[in-house]
Protein backbone atom coordinates (compact mmCIF):
# COMPACT_ATOMS: atom_id res chain seq x y z
CA UNK A 1 0.00 0.00 0.00
CA UNK A 2 1.60 3.43 -1.19
CA UNK A 3 0.78 6.24 1.74
CA UNK A 4 -0.54 9.59 0.40
CA UNK A 5 2.97 11.30 -0.24
CA UNK A 6 4.00 8.23 -1.78
CA UNK A 7 1.40 8.50 -4.35
CA UNK A 8 1.75 11.85 -5.50
CA UNK A 9 5.25 11.45 -6.13
CA UNK A 10 4.28 8.30 -8.99
CA UNK A 11 1.01 10.20 -9.90
CA UNK A 12 1.52 12.54 -12.93
CA UNK A 13 -0.03 15.53 -12.51
CA UNK A 14 -2.79 14.51 -14.75
CA UNK A 15 -3.98 11.29 -13.13
CA UNK A 16 -3.59 13.38 -9.59
CA UNK A 17 -6.95 15.67 -11.41
CA UNK A 18 -8.32 12.61 -12.35
CA UNK A 19 -8.17 10.98 -9.01
CA UNK A 20 -9.54 14.09 -7.08
CA UNK A 21 -12.44 14.83 -9.62
CA UNK A 22 -13.44 10.90 -8.65
CA UNK A 23 -13.26 11.33 -5.36
CA UNK A 24 -15.14 14.80 -5.33
CA UNK A 25 -18.25 12.90 -7.63
CA UNK A 26 -18.72 10.55 -4.86
CA UNK A 27 -19.71 13.18 -2.52
CA UNK A 28 -19.77 11.77 1.44
CA UNK A 29 -19.19 8.57 -0.33
CA UNK A 30 -20.78 5.37 -1.63
CA UNK A 31 -22.75 4.42 2.19
CA UNK A 32 -23.94 7.63 1.74
CA UNK A 33 -25.28 7.63 -1.44
CA UNK A 34 -26.64 4.53 -1.03
CA UNK A 35 -28.85 5.59 1.95
CA UNK A 36 -29.54 8.74 -0.19
CA UNK A 37 -31.37 6.29 -2.96
CA UNK A 38 -32.98 3.55 -0.29
CA UNK A 39 -34.88 6.67 1.06
CA UNK A 40 -36.14 7.02 -2.59
CA UNK A 41 -33.73 10.20 -3.51
CA UNK A 42 -31.37 11.27 -6.13
CA UNK A 43 -27.80 12.52 -5.58
CA UNK A 44 -27.23 16.04 -6.55
CA UNK A 45 -25.43 15.21 -9.06
CA UNK A 46 -27.72 12.87 -10.60
CA UNK A 47 -30.42 15.79 -10.28
CA UNK A 48 -28.42 18.07 -12.32
CA UNK A 49 -27.77 15.22 -14.87
CA UNK A 50 -31.71 14.64 -15.07
CA UNK A 51 -32.18 18.65 -15.61
CA UNK A 52 -29.57 20.26 -17.73
CA UNK A 53 -28.77 19.21 -21.23
CA UNK A 54 -27.01 16.17 -22.04
CA UNK A 55 -22.97 17.25 -21.21
CA UNK A 56 -23.73 20.62 -20.82
CA UNK A 57 -22.86 21.03 -16.87
CA UNK A 58 -19.88 23.30 -16.36
CA UNK A 59 -18.92 22.90 -12.37
CA UNK A 60 -17.66 25.48 -10.72
CA UNK A 61 -16.17 24.85 -7.47
CA UNK A 62 -15.43 21.41 -7.28
CA UNK A 63 -12.23 20.84 -5.08
CA UNK A 64 -13.57 23.75 -2.65
CA UNK A 65 -13.88 22.26 1.12
CA UNK A 66 -14.81 23.94 4.42
CA UNK A 67 -12.48 25.93 6.56
CA UNK A 68 -13.32 25.03 9.83
CA UNK A 69 -11.22 23.28 12.61
CA UNK A 70 -14.34 22.49 15.32
CA UNK A 71 -15.69 19.91 16.63
CA UNK A 72 -13.16 17.50 14.61
CA UNK A 73 -14.03 19.23 11.27
CA UNK A 74 -10.54 19.30 10.01
CA UNK A 75 -10.56 15.63 9.81
CA UNK A 76 -13.46 15.41 7.55
CA UNK A 77 -13.19 17.24 4.43
CA UNK A 78 -15.25 16.37 1.18
CA UNK A 79 -14.59 18.15 -1.63
CA UNK A 80 -16.92 20.40 -3.21
CA UNK A 81 -18.06 20.54 0.57
CA UNK A 82 -22.24 19.59 -0.11
CA UNK A 83 -23.06 21.43 -2.71
CA UNK A 84 -22.47 21.36 -6.23
CA UNK A 85 -22.49 24.62 -8.41
CA UNK A 86 -22.02 25.53 -12.25
CA UNK A 87 -23.55 26.30 -15.34
CA UNK A 88 -25.22 24.67 -17.98
CA UNK A 89 -27.87 24.29 -20.31
CA UNK A 90 -31.61 23.24 -20.56
CA UNK A 91 -33.36 23.12 -23.95
CA UNK A 92 -30.09 25.42 -25.26
CA UNK A 93 -30.73 27.88 -22.48
CA UNK A 94 -28.07 29.05 -20.00
CA UNK A 95 -29.21 28.55 -16.36
CA UNK A 96 -26.97 28.28 -13.22
CA UNK A 97 -27.67 25.59 -10.57
CA UNK A 98 -26.71 24.57 -7.40
CA UNK A 99 -27.71 21.53 -6.10
CA UNK A 100 -26.98 20.53 -2.18
CA UNK A 101 -25.82 16.86 -0.88
CA UNK A 102 -27.06 15.72 1.47
CA UNK A 103 -24.58 13.12 1.55
CA UNK A 104 -22.14 15.41 3.13
CA UNK A 105 -23.13 16.54 6.54
CA UNK A 106 -26.62 16.50 5.63
CA UNK A 107 -26.14 19.05 2.59
CA UNK A 108 -25.68 21.57 5.53
CA UNK A 109 -24.38 24.81 5.11
CA UNK A 110 -20.97 25.96 5.44
CA UNK A 111 -19.53 29.42 4.90
CA UNK A 112 -17.43 27.96 1.52
CA UNK A 113 -20.77 26.30 0.83
CA UNK A 114 -22.46 29.75 0.80
CA UNK A 115 -19.74 31.31 -0.82
CA UNK A 116 -20.01 28.53 -3.91
CA UNK A 117 -23.79 29.25 -4.27
CA UNK A 118 -23.25 33.19 -3.97
CA UNK A 119 -20.46 33.13 -7.27
CA UNK A 120 -23.07 30.77 -9.24
CA UNK A 121 -26.07 34.01 -8.15
CA UNK A 122 -23.72 37.00 -8.96
CA UNK A 123 -22.82 35.04 -12.32
CA UNK A 124 -26.56 35.11 -13.16
CA UNK A 125 -26.89 38.28 -11.87
CA UNK A 126 -24.11 39.74 -14.49
CA UNK A 127 -24.89 37.73 -17.55
CA UNK A 128 -29.04 37.32 -17.29
CA UNK A 129 -29.59 33.90 -16.45
CA UNK A 130 -32.39 32.08 -14.45
CA UNK A 131 -30.82 30.25 -10.77
CA UNK A 132 -32.28 27.10 -10.09
CA UNK A 133 -32.01 25.73 -6.63
CA UNK A 134 -31.84 22.19 -6.13
CA UNK A 135 -32.39 22.13 -1.98
CA UNK A 136 -31.54 19.45 0.10
CA UNK A 137 -30.47 20.33 3.44
CA UNK A 138 -30.20 20.36 7.51
CA UNK A 139 -29.92 24.27 7.47
CA UNK A 140 -26.89 25.92 9.22
CA UNK A 141 -23.96 23.75 9.29
CA UNK A 142 -24.13 23.60 13.29
CA UNK A 143 -20.62 23.15 14.14
CA UNK A 144 -19.82 26.30 12.23
CA UNK A 145 -22.02 28.72 14.13
CA UNK A 146 -21.96 32.59 13.15
CA UNK A 147 -20.07 31.80 10.04
CA UNK A 148 -22.77 29.92 8.66
CA UNK A 149 -25.98 31.98 9.54
CA UNK A 150 -23.71 34.81 7.82
CA UNK A 151 -23.41 32.68 4.35
CA UNK A 152 -27.41 32.12 4.48
CA UNK A 153 -27.98 36.21 4.93
CA UNK A 154 -25.36 36.50 1.80
CA UNK A 155 -27.62 34.24 -0.37
CA UNK A 156 -31.12 35.92 1.20
CA UNK A 157 -29.35 39.15 0.13
CA UNK A 158 -28.47 38.15 -3.42
CA UNK A 159 -31.92 36.33 -3.81
CA UNK A 160 -33.40 39.23 -3.07
CA UNK A 161 -31.06 41.87 -5.44
CA UNK A 162 -31.70 39.59 -8.01
CA UNK A 163 -35.64 39.07 -7.46
CA UNK A 164 -37.20 41.06 -10.67
CA UNK A 165 -34.07 40.97 -12.85
CA UNK A 166 -33.54 36.88 -13.30
CA UNK A 167 -36.24 34.15 -12.42
CA UNK A 168 -35.11 32.05 -9.53
CA UNK A 169 -36.33 29.06 -9.08
CA UNK A 170 -36.32 26.49 -6.14
CA UNK A 171 -36.66 22.31 -5.60
CA UNK A 172 -36.99 21.17 -2.45
CA UNK A 173 -35.77 17.35 -2.80
CA UNK A 174 -34.85 16.33 0.84
CA UNK A 175 -35.39 18.05 4.62
CA UNK A 176 -35.37 21.97 5.00
CA UNK A 177 -34.88 23.11 8.52
CA UNK A 178 -34.19 26.49 9.37
CA UNK A 179 -32.53 28.91 7.35
CA UNK A 180 -32.58 26.58 4.19
CA UNK A 181 -36.00 27.26 3.86
CA UNK A 182 -36.10 31.43 3.55
CA UNK A 183 -33.98 31.07 0.59
CA UNK A 184 -36.32 29.44 -1.48
CA UNK A 185 -39.48 31.58 -0.08
CA UNK A 186 -37.78 34.49 -1.64
CA UNK A 187 -37.21 32.97 -5.21
CA UNK A 188 -40.50 32.82 -7.55
CA UNK A 189 -40.82 29.67 -7.32
CA UNK A 190 -41.28 26.47 -4.81
CA UNK A 191 -41.11 23.12 -5.94
CA UNK A 192 -42.01 20.20 -3.55
CA UNK A 193 -41.77 16.74 -3.54
CA UNK A 194 -44.62 14.43 -1.70
CA UNK A 195 -42.99 12.33 1.18
CA UNK A 196 -39.07 13.39 0.75
CA UNK A 197 -39.31 16.81 1.17
CA UNK A 198 -39.99 18.88 4.00
CA UNK A 199 -39.99 22.68 4.72
CA UNK A 200 -40.52 23.63 8.26
CA UNK A 201 -38.58 26.61 10.26
CA UNK A 202 -38.46 24.43 12.80
CA UNK A 203 -39.33 20.09 12.61
CA UNK A 204 -41.53 18.56 14.44
CA UNK A 205 -39.84 17.64 17.74
CA UNK A 206 -39.19 21.83 18.63
CA UNK A 207 -43.38 21.93 17.80
CA UNK A 208 -44.20 19.33 20.49
CA UNK A 209 -41.59 20.76 22.85
CA UNK A 210 -42.86 24.30 22.51
CA UNK A 211 -46.89 23.82 21.88
CA UNK A 212 -47.14 20.46 22.87
CA UNK A 213 -48.62 19.49 19.18
CA UNK A 214 -48.22 16.38 18.24
CA UNK A 215 -47.37 16.42 14.39
CA UNK A 216 -45.89 14.20 11.34
CA UNK A 217 -43.12 15.71 9.43
CA UNK A 218 -44.84 15.08 6.47
CA UNK A 219 -48.03 17.02 7.81
CA UNK A 220 -46.25 20.09 9.48
CA UNK A 221 -44.33 20.91 6.01
CA UNK A 222 -44.50 18.32 3.27
CA UNK A 223 -45.37 19.42 -0.13
CA UNK A 224 -49.41 19.01 0.31
CA UNK A 225 -49.27 20.51 3.57
CA UNK A 226 -47.91 23.86 1.87
CA UNK A 227 -49.45 23.43 -1.63
CA UNK A 228 -53.05 23.64 -0.14
CA UNK A 229 -52.41 25.29 3.58
CA UNK A 230 -49.50 27.68 3.62
CA UNK A 231 -48.99 28.30 -0.11
CA UNK A 232 -45.40 28.09 0.47
CA UNK A 233 -44.76 25.99 -2.85
CA UNK A 234 -46.38 26.69 -5.82
CA UNK A 235 -45.97 22.64 -7.47
CA UNK A 236 -46.61 19.67 -5.20
CA UNK A 237 -44.98 16.37 -7.75
CA UNK A 238 -45.45 12.72 -7.39
CA UNK A 239 -41.56 12.30 -7.64
CA UNK A 240 -38.35 14.13 -8.57
CA UNK A 241 -38.39 13.29 -12.22
CA UNK A 242 -41.60 14.73 -12.25
CA UNK A 243 -40.49 18.02 -10.26
CA UNK A 244 -37.81 18.35 -12.58
CA UNK A 245 -39.70 17.98 -15.56
CA UNK A 246 -42.08 20.86 -13.89
CA UNK A 247 -38.83 23.20 -13.66
CA UNK A 248 -38.17 22.50 -17.39
CA UNK A 249 -41.42 22.94 -18.15
CA UNK A 250 -41.99 26.63 -16.35
CA UNK A 251 -38.75 27.64 -17.92
CA UNK A 252 -40.02 27.05 -21.31
CA UNK A 253 -42.38 30.04 -20.64
CA UNK A 254 -40.45 32.37 -18.71
CA UNK A 255 -37.61 34.89 -20.31
CA UNK A 256 -33.85 34.77 -19.35
CA UNK A 257 -34.08 37.75 -17.65
CA UNK A 258 -36.28 41.07 -17.12
CA UNK A 259 -34.92 42.68 -20.39
CA UNK A 260 -36.12 40.01 -22.65
CA UNK A 261 -39.30 38.94 -24.23
CA UNK A 262 -40.38 35.22 -23.26
CA UNK A 263 -39.48 32.39 -25.85
CA UNK A 264 -42.28 31.64 -28.20
CA UNK A 265 -43.29 28.85 -29.95
CA UNK A 266 -45.21 27.82 -33.34
CA UNK A 267 -48.66 27.01 -33.08
CA UNK A 268 -50.82 24.84 -36.01
CA UNK A 269 -53.51 26.40 -35.20
CA UNK A 270 -55.02 29.41 -37.16
CA UNK A 271 -54.71 32.61 -35.65
CA UNK A 272 -58.86 33.42 -36.86
CA UNK A 273 -60.26 30.02 -35.66
CA UNK A 274 -63.49 29.87 -34.43
CA UNK A 275 -64.55 27.83 -30.66
CA UNK A 276 -68.03 27.45 -30.94
CA UNK A 277 -67.78 25.12 -27.68
CA UNK A 278 -67.24 28.79 -25.55
CA UNK A 279 -70.96 29.94 -26.66
CA UNK A 280 -71.62 26.61 -24.31
CA UNK A 281 -70.04 26.52 -21.16
CA UNK A 282 -72.19 29.29 -19.24
CA UNK A 283 -75.20 28.03 -17.45
CA UNK A 284 -78.52 29.39 -17.92
CA UNK A 285 -78.79 30.12 -14.34
CA UNK A 286 -76.46 32.66 -13.16
CA UNK A 287 -76.22 31.52 -9.59
CA UNK A 288 -75.01 27.78 -11.30
CA UNK A 289 -71.44 27.14 -11.45
CA UNK A 290 -69.05 25.96 -14.17
CA UNK A 291 -65.16 25.26 -14.46
CA UNK A 292 -63.30 28.46 -15.61
CA UNK A 293 -60.61 26.01 -16.75
CA UNK A 294 -62.89 24.89 -19.67
CA UNK A 295 -62.60 28.43 -20.50
CA UNK A 296 -59.34 28.70 -20.73
CA UNK A 297 -58.56 25.56 -22.18
CA UNK A 298 -60.76 26.22 -25.13
CA UNK A 299 -59.46 29.84 -25.47
CA UNK A 300 -55.40 29.08 -25.38
CA UNK A 301 -52.99 27.33 -27.25
CA UNK A 302 -54.12 23.22 -26.83
CA UNK A 303 -52.05 21.66 -23.69
CA UNK A 304 -50.75 25.26 -23.08
CA UNK A 305 -51.66 25.93 -19.75
CA UNK A 306 -49.65 25.50 -16.45
CA UNK A 307 -51.38 26.08 -13.04
CA UNK A 308 -49.01 27.61 -10.79
CA UNK A 309 -50.63 26.84 -7.01
CA UNK A 310 -53.23 24.40 -8.36
CA UNK A 311 -54.04 23.43 -5.04
CA UNK A 312 -54.12 26.51 -2.38
CA UNK A 313 -56.91 29.26 -2.53
CA UNK A 314 -58.76 27.26 -5.69
CA UNK A 315 -61.38 30.11 -5.83
CA UNK A 316 -58.84 32.03 -8.12
CA UNK A 317 -57.05 30.37 -10.88
CA UNK A 318 -53.26 31.54 -11.94
CA UNK A 319 -50.68 30.18 -14.62
CA UNK A 320 -49.23 30.34 -17.73
CA UNK A 321 -50.46 29.70 -21.30
CA UNK A 322 -49.51 30.51 -24.94
CA UNK A 323 -51.89 32.39 -27.07
CA UNK A 324 -50.61 31.64 -30.94
CA UNK A 325 -47.44 30.11 -29.47
CA UNK A 326 -46.90 33.42 -27.01
CA UNK A 327 -46.49 33.11 -23.25
CA UNK A 328 -49.18 34.85 -21.38
CA UNK A 329 -49.89 34.37 -18.15
CA UNK A 330 -53.69 34.24 -16.41
CA UNK A 331 -55.75 35.03 -13.63
CA UNK A 332 -59.25 33.58 -13.80
CA UNK A 333 -62.02 33.59 -10.98
CA UNK A 334 -62.80 29.89 -10.54
CA UNK A 335 -67.01 29.90 -9.81
CA UNK A 336 -66.81 26.24 -9.28
CA UNK A 337 -65.09 27.01 -6.12
CA UNK A 338 -66.50 29.30 -3.54
CA UNK A 339 -68.59 30.64 -6.78
CA UNK A 340 -64.89 32.11 -7.22
CA UNK A 341 -64.99 35.14 -4.63
CA UNK A 342 -62.01 36.58 -3.82
CA UNK A 343 -60.53 36.37 -0.02
CA UNK A 344 -57.45 36.29 1.39
CA UNK A 345 -55.89 33.75 0.12
CA UNK A 346 -56.97 34.62 -3.42
CA UNK A 347 -56.22 37.60 -3.25
CA UNK A 348 -52.45 36.95 -2.20
CA UNK A 349 -51.91 34.14 -4.55
CA UNK A 350 -53.74 36.39 -7.69
CA UNK A 351 -51.17 39.47 -6.57
CA UNK A 352 -47.95 37.32 -6.32
CA UNK A 353 -48.39 36.09 -9.72
CA UNK A 354 -49.13 39.19 -11.29
CA UNK A 355 -46.08 40.63 -10.03
CA UNK A 356 -43.71 38.09 -11.47
CA UNK A 357 -45.30 38.12 -14.91
CA UNK A 358 -45.53 41.94 -14.83
CA UNK A 359 -41.31 41.71 -13.57
CA UNK A 360 -40.69 39.52 -16.24
CA UNK A 361 -42.38 40.78 -19.43
CA UNK A 362 -44.99 38.44 -19.28
CA UNK A 363 -48.59 40.12 -20.49
CA UNK A 364 -51.78 39.54 -18.44
CA UNK A 365 -55.21 37.78 -19.42
CA UNK A 366 -57.50 38.26 -16.87
CA UNK A 367 -61.35 35.88 -17.12
CA UNK A 368 -62.95 37.19 -15.00
CA UNK A 369 -66.61 36.01 -13.02
CA UNK A 370 -66.20 37.39 -9.55
CA UNK A 371 -69.06 37.83 -6.99
CA UNK A 372 -67.49 39.89 -4.88
CA UNK A 373 -65.02 39.69 -1.76
CA UNK A 374 -66.15 36.94 0.92
CA UNK A 375 -67.85 39.01 3.95
CA UNK A 376 -67.28 37.92 7.67
CA UNK A 377 -65.50 38.40 10.74
CA UNK A 378 -63.04 35.53 9.98
CA UNK A 379 -61.88 37.74 6.94
CA UNK A 380 -61.99 41.07 7.92
CA UNK A 381 -59.53 39.97 11.59
CA UNK A 382 -57.74 38.51 9.30
CA UNK A 383 -56.83 41.36 6.98
CA UNK A 384 -59.18 41.28 3.77
CA UNK A 385 -58.87 44.68 3.43
CA UNK A 386 -54.69 44.82 3.23
CA UNK A 387 -54.24 41.35 1.42
CA UNK A 388 -57.08 42.29 -0.70
CA UNK A 389 -55.41 45.69 -1.44
CA UNK A 390 -52.25 43.49 -2.56
CA UNK A 391 -54.08 42.57 -6.08
CA UNK A 392 -55.38 45.83 -6.17
CA UNK A 393 -52.17 47.14 -6.09
CA UNK A 394 -50.65 44.24 -8.08
CA UNK A 395 -52.80 45.33 -11.25
CA UNK A 396 -52.91 48.80 -10.79
CA UNK A 397 -48.71 48.97 -11.30
CA UNK A 398 -48.65 46.24 -13.70
CA UNK A 399 -47.57 47.71 -16.65
CA UNK A 400 -47.32 44.85 -19.35
CA UNK A 401 -50.34 44.65 -21.80
CA UNK A 402 -53.53 43.84 -19.86
CA UNK A 403 -56.36 42.42 -21.35
CA UNK A 404 -59.94 41.49 -18.94
CA UNK A 405 -62.60 39.08 -20.46
CA UNK A 406 -65.74 39.16 -18.05
CA UNK A 407 -67.78 35.76 -18.57
CA UNK A 408 -70.48 36.61 -16.14
CA UNK A 409 -70.33 37.91 -13.16
CA UNK A 410 -68.33 41.64 -12.38
CA UNK A 411 -69.51 42.95 -9.21
CA UNK A 412 -68.64 45.39 -6.89
CA UNK A 413 -65.19 46.72 -5.49
CA UNK A 414 -64.06 42.90 -7.34
CA UNK A 415 -65.03 44.59 -10.35
CA UNK A 416 -62.14 46.83 -9.95
CA UNK A 417 -60.12 45.08 -8.31
CA UNK A 418 -59.78 42.39 -11.29
CA UNK A 419 -58.07 44.63 -14.07
CA UNK A 420 -60.75 47.23 -14.88
CA UNK A 421 -60.08 49.73 -17.48
CA UNK A 422 -59.72 52.30 -14.70
CA UNK A 423 -56.61 50.59 -13.20
CA UNK A 424 -54.85 50.01 -16.32
CA UNK A 425 -56.38 47.21 -18.43
CA UNK A 426 -55.75 48.06 -22.12
CA UNK A 427 -58.60 45.60 -23.74
CA UNK A 428 -61.86 44.99 -21.64
CA UNK A 429 -64.05 42.34 -23.31
CA UNK A 430 -67.13 41.05 -22.05
CA UNK A 431 -69.54 38.16 -22.66
CA UNK A 432 -72.85 38.69 -23.47
CA UNK A 433 -73.71 36.57 -20.11
CA UNK A 434 -71.84 39.40 -18.34
CA UNK A 435 -73.51 41.32 -15.46
CA UNK A 436 -71.07 44.58 -14.20
CA UNK A 437 -73.10 46.42 -11.39
CA UNK A 438 -72.10 47.37 -7.69
CA UNK A 439 -74.44 43.87 -6.06
CA UNK A 440 -76.18 40.93 -7.22
CA UNK A 441 -79.91 41.85 -7.62
CA UNK A 442 -81.50 40.55 -4.75
CA UNK A 443 -79.36 42.08 -2.62
CA UNK A 444 -79.28 45.90 -4.75
CA UNK A 445 -83.56 45.30 -4.44
CA UNK A 446 -83.07 44.80 -0.74
CA UNK A 447 -81.38 47.98 -0.19
CA UNK A 448 -82.69 50.47 -2.27
CA UNK A 449 -86.13 49.65 -2.57
CA UNK A 450 -86.50 48.56 1.15
CA UNK A 451 -89.37 51.33 1.80
CA UNK A 452 -91.26 50.06 -1.10
CA UNK A 453 -90.98 46.48 -0.07
CA UNK A 454 -92.17 46.43 3.49
CA UNK A 455 -95.28 49.15 2.76
CA UNK A 456 -96.06 46.95 0.07
CA UNK A 457 -98.99 44.82 0.71
CA UNK A 458 -97.43 41.53 -1.02
CA UNK A 459 -93.54 42.45 0.37
CA UNK A 460 -92.50 39.27 -1.14
CA UNK A 461 -94.00 39.86 -4.99
CA UNK A 462 -92.53 43.98 -4.59
CA UNK A 463 -89.21 42.29 -4.12
CA UNK A 464 -89.46 40.26 -7.04
CA UNK A 465 -90.75 42.66 -9.54
CA UNK A 466 -87.66 45.09 -8.11
CA UNK A 467 -85.10 42.43 -8.83
CA UNK A 468 -86.38 41.82 -11.97
CA UNK A 469 -85.97 45.59 -12.69
CA UNK A 470 -82.64 46.02 -11.16
CA UNK A 471 -81.46 42.88 -13.30
CA UNK A 472 -83.10 44.27 -16.34
CA UNK A 473 -81.25 47.32 -15.71
CA UNK A 474 -77.80 46.21 -14.83
CA UNK A 475 -76.96 42.64 -15.08
CA UNK A 476 -75.23 42.71 -18.24
CA UNK A 477 -72.66 44.57 -19.74
CA UNK A 478 -74.36 46.90 -22.09
CA UNK A 479 -73.94 49.77 -19.30
CA UNK A 480 -70.13 49.44 -19.31
CA UNK A 481 -69.95 49.35 -22.48
CA UNK A 482 -72.39 52.34 -23.22
CA UNK A 483 -69.44 53.88 -21.01
CA UNK A 484 -66.28 52.61 -22.48
CA UNK A 485 -65.91 50.58 -20.01
CA UNK A 486 -65.70 47.58 -21.95
CA UNK A 487 -64.47 47.97 -25.23
CA UNK A 488 -66.66 45.47 -27.09
CA UNK A 489 -69.33 42.62 -26.31
CA UNK A 490 -67.88 39.11 -27.84
CA UNK A 491 -69.16 35.97 -28.95
CA UNK A 492 -67.64 33.38 -26.81
CA UNK A 493 -66.49 31.82 -29.95
CA UNK A 494 -64.54 34.41 -30.91
CA UNK A 495 -62.62 34.78 -27.99
CA UNK A 496 -59.32 32.90 -29.15
CA UNK A 497 -58.75 35.17 -32.18
CA UNK A 498 -59.67 38.45 -30.39
CA UNK A 499 -57.24 38.03 -27.66
CA UNK A 500 -54.59 36.89 -30.36
CA UNK A 501 -55.10 40.23 -32.35
CA UNK A 502 -55.41 42.50 -28.93
CA UNK A 503 -51.84 41.22 -27.78
CA UNK A 504 -50.45 41.47 -31.15
CA UNK A 505 -51.54 45.39 -31.11
CA UNK A 506 -50.07 45.80 -27.73
CA UNK A 507 -46.92 43.73 -28.13
CA UNK A 508 -45.13 47.66 -28.33
CA UNK A 509 -46.56 48.71 -25.30
CA UNK A 510 -44.08 50.51 -23.19
CA UNK A 511 -45.55 52.56 -19.94
CA UNK A 512 -43.01 54.80 -18.48
CA UNK A 513 -43.41 55.18 -14.36
CA UNK A 514 -43.53 57.96 -12.03
CA UNK A 515 -40.06 58.43 -10.82
CA UNK A 516 -39.50 56.57 -7.40
CA UNK A 517 -37.36 54.39 -5.63
CA UNK A 518 -39.92 51.90 -5.03
CA UNK A 519 -43.55 51.93 -4.02
CA UNK A 520 -45.14 50.71 -0.44
CA UNK A 521 -47.14 47.46 -1.37
CA UNK A 522 -49.21 46.37 1.56
CA UNK A 523 -47.87 43.85 2.75
C1 LIG B 1 -24.28 19.75 10.61
C2 LIG B 1 -25.82 18.14 10.09
C3 LIG B 1 -26.87 19.08 10.16
C4 LIG B 1 -26.52 20.43 10.47
C5 LIG B 1 -27.73 17.17 9.67
N1 LIG B 1 -26.39 16.98 9.79
N2 LIG B 1 -28.02 18.46 9.89
N3 LIG B 1 -24.53 18.46 10.33
N4 LIG B 1 -25.20 20.71 10.69
N5 LIG B 1 -27.44 21.38 10.51
C6 LIG B 1 -25.67 15.73 9.62
C7 LIG B 1 -26.00 14.70 10.68
O1 LIG B 1 -25.19 14.90 11.82
C8 LIG B 1 -25.69 13.41 9.95
O2 LIG B 1 -24.29 13.25 9.98
C9 LIG B 1 -26.07 13.71 8.53
O3 LIG B 1 -26.09 15.13 8.41
C10 LIG B 1 -27.44 13.19 8.16
O4 LIG B 1 -28.36 13.60 9.17
P1 LIG B 1 -29.42 12.62 9.83
O5 LIG B 1 -29.96 13.28 11.01
O6 LIG B 1 -28.79 11.27 10.01
O7 LIG B 1 -30.49 12.47 8.68
P2 LIG B 1 -32.07 12.42 8.79
O8 LIG B 1 -32.48 11.42 9.82
O9 LIG B 1 -32.56 12.20 7.40
O10 LIG B 1 -32.54 13.86 9.31
C11 LIG B 1 -32.30 15.00 8.56
C12 LIG B 1 -32.63 16.27 9.36
C13 LIG B 1 -31.90 16.22 10.71
C14 LIG B 1 -34.15 16.35 9.57
C15 LIG B 1 -32.20 17.47 8.50
O11 LIG B 1 -30.51 15.91 10.49
C16 LIG B 1 -31.97 17.50 11.46
O12 LIG B 1 -32.96 17.78 12.12
N6 LIG B 1 -30.89 18.30 11.40
C17 LIG B 1 -30.81 19.53 12.13
C18 LIG B 1 -31.72 20.57 11.58
C19 LIG B 1 -31.49 21.90 12.23
O13 LIG B 1 -31.92 22.11 13.36
N7 LIG B 1 -30.66 22.72 11.58
C20 LIG B 1 -30.19 23.98 12.09
C21 LIG B 1 -31.24 24.98 11.82
S1 LIG B 1 -30.80 26.53 12.42
P3 LIG B 1 -23.63 11.77 10.04
O14 LIG B 1 -22.17 12.05 10.10
O15 LIG B 1 -24.17 11.12 11.25
O16 LIG B 1 -24.05 11.09 8.80
C22 LIG B 1 -30.61 27.42 11.04
C23 LIG B 1 -30.42 28.85 11.31
C24 LIG B 1 -30.37 29.68 10.08
O17 LIG B 1 -30.60 26.92 9.97
C25 LIG B 1 -31.28 30.84 10.22
C26 LIG B 1 -31.18 31.79 9.07
C27 LIG B 1 -32.41 32.68 8.99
Amino acid sequence: MLTVNEKDKVETALEKLQRKNEEALLGGGTDKIAAQHKKGKLTARERIHLLLDEGSFEELGKFVTHRSAEFGLEEQKYLGDGVVTGFGRMSGRLVYVFSQDFTVFGGSLSETFAEKICKIMDLAMKNGAPVIGLNDSGGARIQEGVVSLAGYADIFYRNTQASGVVPQLSAIMGPCAGGAVYSPAITDFVFMVRNTSYMFVTGPNVVKTVTNEEVSAEELGGADTHASKSGVTHFSCNHEVECIQQIKKLLSYLPQNCEELPPSVSCDIPKDASIPALNTIIPENPNQPYDMKEVIRGVVDPDSFLEVHEQFAENILVGFARLDGRSIGIVANQPAVLAGVLDIKASVKGARFVRFCDSFNIPLLVFEDVPGFLPGTDQEWNGIITNGAKLLYAFCEATVPRVTVITRKAYGGAYDVMNSKHIGADLNYAWPTAEIAVMGAKGAAEIIFRKEIITAADPEAMLKEKEAEYTRKFANPYRAANRGFVDEIILPQDTRRKLINAFEMLKNKAVPLPKKKHGNVPL
